[in-house]
């Protein structure tokens, strides 16, 4: 398998952090305390989904909510799936690693009484922190961006891609592969330690909220390097993204109903409010599929947000939406938004401890990238960037408190690999088929059909052995990787539960409730036990 070029550039710093979410942005800074960081990232520092996140990040700070409620909340949108040890440590330490992110420079609004919070779907308390109203994500990315800016003990790498996770003879994680496109040449970097939080997946389907870095790529390289994944088949849709033909697509935070928004169809009518105690607040699964069934009953393309009673609260504690829809040709003062739902989130990834561990020594993951368990089959809306700090500084100060130095020189998984160029109509092509064999709706044959194809697109990319010319379509071939594996668990998840539905078994199947599917590319699927999972 090794088969580098003698010449190959090699660099060696202690740690290497992959991703500039606030999950890296936070493990750099948390490292760097210790020894020096590499950061590498496939864009700029501020492309990530966590520069985009509007709504907030979820946090117990006040005397009418308790850590007991929020936990109940989280295992309550995750269907059956969540690890109770992992949410209680999201919950318990969430607190301090946010007064950490205030400490910093974070700015969270706030009013007299101080930080100000309001309410997303399925939280039964107002516990969501925000910035600029529905700009928390930039303002976090921001302020992190800039003090990692300073450090000298913080070297940035930007427009670099992960291309491979290398090994040592121990199958020890002993650094990466990147491709850099300034250089146009493949670099090896050598760590003790390696942080993925490469980000999320939102583009591997056609309609989505994420910025196109979100590729899966640290996924992907994970599960190649023989990592575990887990609850691969559940994707989160978000369900109000601003809808109108020929427009992009954009979020219209959840708390835009938190604040008094309505679901509404053509006509004006609420569909919510039948299907769930909480209406349009119910978990976001339960709200995806009373669109869905309200779009299926009237045969039209989107439902509506009906923000009139909010008045001038949409344009003051908005202001980004706000300014986006009048952008689209949408006065919410005086006309319904055209809402749908697109992928938004991911909860599988790479299975990690609550210390961001792998089942690779050495190798660490830690936000949208990982599988801590905190998510389940459905997560909790603005749980993410909670996760995203309170795993990133777990996973750095288990790094800074272990002996990760590999003893062995050489590298056994290392291979270049020369991609075929894939065209944007060929990527548009796969994600019309994924979308309609993996989205909010599944079933046995579309999921078996897409498999098919999938596995032919793996082995049209990787058909050439060799050198690598064309390196740029890495992050095709991560996409078609990490599709088919979503499509394999979603086939063999033979019912419906939080975000996975499937046509054929509609119904949950309790005996499968803390069952997760985990892959590895070293065997097969296993269904394991979660016995931390109880409610
Ligand atoms: C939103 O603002 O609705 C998104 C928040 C999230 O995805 O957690």
């Amino acid at each position: 398998m090794l088969n580098l070029p003698d010449n190959i550039e090699r660099v060696t710093y202690p740690y290497l952090v992959i991703g500039a979410g606030l999950a890296g942005l936070n493990a750099a800074l948390e490292l760097a305390a210790n020894k020096t960081v590499l950061l590498v990232c496939k864009e700029g520092l501020l492309e990530s989904n966590t520069f985009y996140a509007q709504g907030g990040i979820a946090v117990v700070l006040s005397r009418e909510d308790t850590k007991e409620l929020h936990i109940k909340d989280t295992l309550n949108a995750g269907a059956g799936l969540c690890h109770l040890d992992s949410v209680r440590t999201l919950v318990e330490e969430g607190p301090t690693r946010v007064r950490e992110l205030i400490n910093r420079g974070v700015f969270f609004d706030r009013d007299e009484q101080g930080l100000t919070l309001t309410r997303e779907g399925g939280h039964s308390r107002q516990r969501i922190l925000h910035a600029q109203g529905d700009a928390t994500g930039r303002e976090i990315a921001l302020c992190l961006a800039e003090i990692v800016f300073k450090r000298e003990d913080i070297i940035v790498w930007t427009q670099t891609e992960l291309l491979e996770i290398v090994l040592d003879a121990e199958g020890q994680a002993k650094g990466a592969l990147f491709y850099v496109k300034e250089k146009q040449k493949p670099v090896l970097v050598i760590a003790e330690a390696v942080v993925l939080a490469t980000g999320g997946a939102g583009q591997l389907y056609l309609n989505n909220t994420n910025p196109k870095v979100a590729t899966a790529d640290g996924v992907a390289a994970a599960y190649r390097a023989g990592a575990k994944l887990m609850d691969m088949e559940f994707f989160q849709f978000h369900p109000t993204v601003f809808y109108k033909q020929g427009w992009p697509r954009f979020l219209v935070s959840e708390a835009v109903r938190g604040e008094g928004a309505i679901l509404v169809n053509k006509q004006g009518e609420r569909f919510m409010s039948g299907l769930h105690p909480l209406g349009e607040l119910a978990p976001r699964d339960v709200v995806v599929r009373g669109i869905l069934k309200e779009l299926k009953r009237s045969k039209e393309q989107v439902v509506y947000l009906d923000t009139s009673t909010m008045k001038r609260k949409l344009a003051d504690r908005f202001p980004k939406i706000y300014n986006m829809l009048r952008q689209a040709g949408v006065n919410p003062e005086v006309e319904m938004v055209p809402v749908a739902p697109a992928a938004h989130y991911f909860m599988g990834g790479i299975l990690t401890d609550s210390y961001g561990e792998t089942s690779i020594p050495g190798l660490f993951a830690c936000g949208e990238t990982a599988c801590t368990g905190v998510h389940g089959a459905n997560r909790l809306a603005s749980n993410s960037l909670l996760e995203a700090i309170v795993f990133s500084y777990r996973a750095a100060n288990k790094i800074k408190n272990s002996l990760w130095r590999s003893q062995s020189g050489f590298f056994v998984n290392t291979h270049l690999r020369k991609t075929n160029v894939v065209t944007t109509e060929t990527d548009l092509k796969q994600k019309v088929q994924f979308e309609l064999a993996c989205s909010t709706i599944r079933n046995k044959k579309t999921l078996q059909k897409n498999i098919l194809l999938l596995q032919a697109e793996i082995e049209t990319y990787t058909g050439i052995p060799g050198f690598y010319g064309e390196l740029l379509t890495q992050h095709y071939l991560n996409m078609s990787m990490v599709r088919r594996l979503i499509a394999m668990a979603a086939l063999q998840r033979e019912e419906s539960r939080g975000a996975h539905y499937r046509l054929d078994f509609p119904e949950v199947n309790e005996t499968l409730r803390m069952n997760q599917i985990v892959f590895s590319s070293k065997g097969e699927e296993v269904w394991a036990w979660n016995s931390t999972g109880l409610l």
